[in-house]
Protein backbone atom coordinates (compact mmCIF):
# COMPACT_ATOMS: atom_id res chain seq x y z
CA UNK A 1 0.00 0.00 0.00
CA UNK A 2 2.79 2.27 0.84
CA UNK A 3 4.72 1.66 -2.57
CA UNK A 4 1.29 2.18 -4.24
CA UNK A 5 0.60 5.58 -2.26
CA UNK A 6 3.82 7.24 -3.49
CA UNK A 7 3.82 5.92 -7.00
CA UNK A 8 -0.18 7.16 -7.28
CA UNK A 9 -1.27 9.22 -4.59
CA UNK A 10 -2.13 12.57 -4.41
CA UNK A 11 -0.24 15.59 -3.96
CA UNK A 12 -1.92 17.60 -1.88
CA UNK A 13 -1.29 20.66 0.07
CA UNK A 14 -2.01 19.88 3.15
CA UNK A 15 0.85 16.68 3.31
CA UNK A 16 3.36 18.95 2.83
CA UNK A 17 3.01 20.41 6.29
CA UNK A 18 3.40 19.07 9.55
CA UNK A 19 2.02 22.48 10.74
CA UNK A 20 -1.07 21.23 13.65
CA UNK A 21 -2.75 24.11 12.85
CA UNK A 22 -2.60 23.61 8.60
CA UNK A 23 -3.63 20.28 9.37
CA UNK A 24 -6.49 21.04 11.62
CA UNK A 25 -7.88 23.25 8.46
CA UNK A 26 -7.91 20.85 6.36
CA UNK A 27 -9.26 18.26 8.37
CA UNK A 28 -12.47 20.48 9.48
CA UNK A 29 -12.96 21.76 5.40
CA UNK A 30 -12.70 17.86 4.48
CA UNK A 31 -15.21 16.91 6.83
CA UNK A 32 -18.68 17.84 4.31
CA UNK A 33 -16.31 18.76 1.55
CA UNK A 34 -14.45 17.33 -1.50
CA UNK A 35 -10.95 17.78 -1.99
CA UNK A 36 -11.28 20.13 -5.37
CA UNK A 37 -13.08 22.30 -3.70
CA UNK A 38 -11.65 22.69 -0.33
CA UNK A 39 -8.27 23.23 -2.62
CA UNK A 40 -8.65 27.29 -3.53
CA UNK A 41 -10.78 27.89 -0.20
CA UNK A 42 -7.72 26.15 1.91
CA UNK A 43 -5.11 28.43 -0.09
CA UNK A 44 -7.68 32.05 0.81
CA UNK A 45 -8.01 30.50 4.57
CA UNK A 46 -4.39 30.17 5.31
CA UNK A 47 -3.59 33.54 3.45
CA UNK A 48 -6.22 35.17 5.52
CA UNK A 49 -5.69 33.46 9.16
CA UNK A 50 -2.24 32.13 8.91
CA UNK A 51 -2.09 31.12 12.51
CA UNK A 52 -4.55 30.20 15.58
CA UNK A 53 -3.75 33.53 16.70
CA UNK A 54 -4.64 35.34 13.63
CA UNK A 55 -7.87 32.87 13.17
CA UNK A 56 -8.78 33.01 17.66
CA UNK A 57 -8.45 37.30 16.78
CA UNK A 58 -10.51 37.59 13.60
CA UNK A 59 -14.06 39.24 14.07
CA UNK A 60 -16.59 35.92 13.69
CA UNK A 61 -18.56 37.69 10.36
CA UNK A 62 -15.44 37.43 8.82
CA UNK A 63 -14.67 34.46 9.53
CA UNK A 64 -18.16 32.69 8.55
CA UNK A 65 -18.30 35.38 5.46
CA UNK A 66 -14.53 33.87 4.23
CA UNK A 67 -15.70 30.44 4.91
CA UNK A 68 -18.75 31.34 2.03
CA UNK A 69 -19.19 28.59 0.08
CA UNK A 70 -17.84 25.44 1.32
CA UNK A 71 -21.27 25.14 3.95
CA UNK A 72 -22.25 24.03 7.21
CA UNK A 73 -21.85 26.94 8.66
CA UNK A 74 -21.14 25.52 12.48
CA UNK A 75 -17.65 24.89 10.94
CA UNK A 76 -15.86 28.22 10.44
CA UNK A 77 -17.03 28.75 14.21
CA UNK A 78 -16.19 25.62 15.47
CA UNK A 79 -12.94 26.30 13.73
CA UNK A 80 -12.68 29.68 15.50
CA UNK A 81 -13.67 28.10 18.73
CA UNK A 82 -10.59 25.46 18.48
CA UNK A 83 -8.37 28.57 17.99
CA UNK A 84 -9.55 30.46 20.76
CA UNK A 85 -9.62 27.52 23.05
CA UNK A 86 -5.92 27.20 22.16
CA UNK A 87 -5.28 30.92 22.39
CA UNK A 88 -6.43 30.59 25.83
CA UNK A 89 -5.19 27.48 27.47
CA UNK A 90 -2.09 26.32 24.89
CA UNK A 91 -0.45 30.01 24.30
CA UNK A 92 -1.77 29.64 20.62
CA UNK A 93 -0.83 25.77 19.93
CA UNK A 94 -2.43 22.68 19.92
CA UNK A 95 -1.70 19.80 22.23
CA UNK A 96 -0.06 16.51 20.56
CA UNK A 97 -1.83 13.76 23.05
CA UNK A 98 -5.00 12.55 22.37
CA UNK A 99 -6.84 12.68 25.91
CA UNK A 100 -6.07 17.31 25.67
CA UNK A 101 -7.09 17.08 21.81
CA UNK A 102 -10.04 15.15 22.83
CA UNK A 103 -11.40 17.96 25.95
CA UNK A 104 -11.99 20.60 22.67
CA UNK A 105 -14.98 20.73 21.57
CA UNK A 106 -14.93 20.25 17.69
CA UNK A 107 -12.16 17.68 17.97
CA UNK A 108 -13.35 14.44 17.92
CA UNK A 109 -11.30 11.25 17.88
CA UNK A 110 -10.80 11.17 13.77
CA UNK A 111 -9.59 14.91 13.83
CA UNK A 112 -7.44 13.78 16.86
CA UNK A 113 -5.94 11.21 14.83
CA UNK A 114 -5.12 12.86 11.94
CA UNK A 115 -3.99 15.72 14.17
CA UNK A 116 -1.53 13.30 15.87
CA UNK A 117 -0.94 11.57 13.21
CA UNK A 118 -0.03 14.27 10.03
CA UNK A 119 1.19 17.20 12.46
CA UNK A 120 3.00 15.00 15.18
CA UNK A 121 3.93 11.87 13.49
CA UNK A 122 3.07 9.83 16.50
CA UNK A 123 1.25 6.44 16.22
CA UNK A 124 -2.06 7.23 16.22
CA UNK A 125 -4.82 5.86 14.06
CA UNK A 126 -7.76 7.15 12.18
CA UNK A 127 -11.11 6.36 10.55
CA UNK A 128 -13.69 8.15 8.63
CA UNK A 129 -15.86 6.79 6.16
CA UNK A 130 -13.59 5.70 3.76
CA UNK A 131 -10.93 4.23 5.98
CA UNK A 132 -14.24 2.51 7.44
CA UNK A 133 -14.99 0.91 4.15
CA UNK A 134 -11.30 0.09 2.94
CA UNK A 135 -11.15 -1.67 6.66
CA UNK A 136 -14.35 -2.93 6.24
CA UNK A 137 -13.41 -4.80 3.28
CA UNK A 138 -10.31 -5.57 3.33
CA UNK A 139 -10.53 -7.77 6.57
CA UNK A 140 -14.44 -8.06 7.21
CA UNK A 141 -15.67 -9.06 4.11
CA UNK A 142 -19.72 -8.21 5.31
CA UNK A 143 -21.52 -5.97 7.22
CA UNK A 144 -22.31 -2.35 7.74
CA UNK A 145 -19.21 -0.17 8.02
CA UNK A 146 -21.45 2.32 9.56
CA UNK A 147 -22.77 0.72 12.57
CA UNK A 148 -21.43 1.59 16.21
CA UNK A 149 -20.72 -2.47 16.70
CA UNK A 150 -18.47 -2.42 13.49
CA UNK A 151 -17.06 1.35 14.04
CA UNK A 152 -15.61 0.33 17.27
CA UNK A 153 -14.32 -3.30 15.64
CA UNK A 154 -12.78 -1.17 12.95
CA UNK A 155 -11.61 1.73 14.77
CA UNK A 156 -9.76 -1.08 16.85
CA UNK A 157 -8.23 -2.85 13.10
CA UNK A 158 -7.00 0.78 12.44
CA UNK A 159 -5.11 1.46 15.94
CA UNK A 160 -3.51 -2.77 15.61
CA UNK A 161 -2.51 -1.77 11.72
CA UNK A 162 -1.01 1.87 11.98
CA UNK A 163 3.11 1.19 12.22
CA UNK A 164 5.69 2.79 13.76
CA UNK A 165 7.21 3.83 11.20
CA UNK A 166 5.57 5.62 8.27
CA UNK A 167 2.20 6.57 10.20
CA UNK A 168 1.83 10.02 8.34
CA UNK A 169 2.07 8.19 4.67
CA UNK A 170 0.33 5.00 6.06
CA UNK A 171 -2.92 6.81 7.10
CA UNK A 172 -3.07 8.96 3.62
CA UNK A 173 -2.22 6.11 1.85
CA UNK A 174 -5.53 4.57 3.75
CA UNK A 175 -7.22 7.59 2.84
CA UNK A 176 -6.59 7.58 -0.66
CA UNK A 177 -6.83 4.23 -1.78
CA UNK A 178 -10.68 4.59 0.00
CA UNK A 179 -10.95 7.51 -2.53
CA UNK A 180 -8.94 6.63 -5.31
CA UNK A 181 -10.00 3.00 -5.70
CA UNK A 182 -11.94 1.17 -3.02
CA UNK A 183 -14.56 3.67 -3.74
CA UNK A 184 -18.17 2.87 -2.23
CA UNK A 185 -19.51 2.27 -5.81
CA UNK A 186 -17.27 0.69 -7.81
CA UNK A 187 -14.41 0.01 -6.50
CA UNK A 188 -11.13 -0.62 -9.06
CA UNK A 189 -10.17 -3.73 -7.45
CA UNK A 190 -7.59 -4.79 -10.29
CA UNK A 191 -5.41 -2.46 -9.30
CA UNK A 192 -5.60 -2.43 -5.58
CA UNK A 193 -2.37 -3.33 -3.58
CA UNK A 194 -4.63 -5.20 -1.18
CA UNK A 195 -6.28 -7.19 -3.75
CA UNK A 196 -4.68 -10.60 -2.86
CA UNK A 197 -5.07 -10.20 1.28
CA UNK A 198 -8.91 -9.05 0.39
CA UNK A 199 -11.76 -10.42 2.13
CA UNK A 200 -14.16 -8.83 -0.79
CA UNK A 201 -11.87 -9.30 -3.97
CA UNK A 202 -13.33 -9.68 -6.38
CA UNK A 203 -16.47 -6.91 -5.85
CA UNK A 204 -19.36 -7.84 -7.41
CA UNK A 205 -21.88 -4.70 -7.42
CA UNK A 206 -25.21 -5.65 -5.50
CA UNK A 207 -27.57 -7.04 -8.25
CA UNK A 208 -30.30 -4.62 -9.00
CA UNK A 209 -34.03 -7.00 -8.06
CA UNK A 210 -35.11 -8.19 -11.69
CA UNK A 211 -38.51 -6.22 -12.19
N1 LIG B 1 -10.15 13.62 3.68
C1 LIG B 1 -9.99 13.84 5.00
N2 LIG B 1 -8.69 14.03 5.30
C2 LIG B 1 -8.00 13.93 4.13
C3 LIG B 1 -6.63 14.03 3.77
N3 LIG B 1 -5.72 14.29 4.70
N4 LIG B 1 -6.31 13.85 2.47
C4 LIG B 1 -7.27 13.60 1.57
N5 LIG B 1 -8.56 13.52 1.83
C5 LIG B 1 -8.94 13.68 3.11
Amino acid sequence: MLTWYRRHGRSLPWRQTDDPYRILVSEIMLQQTQVDRVLPKYAEWLAKYPSLQALAEAPEADVTATWYPLGYNIRPRRLQTIAREAVARFDGRLPDDHETLLSFKGIGAYTAGAIRSFAFRQRAAILDTNVARVLCRVFVGSGDPKTHAMKRHLWALSEALVPHKDVFDFNQALMDLGAMVCTARRPKCLVCPLAKSCRTYPFTPPSTPAR
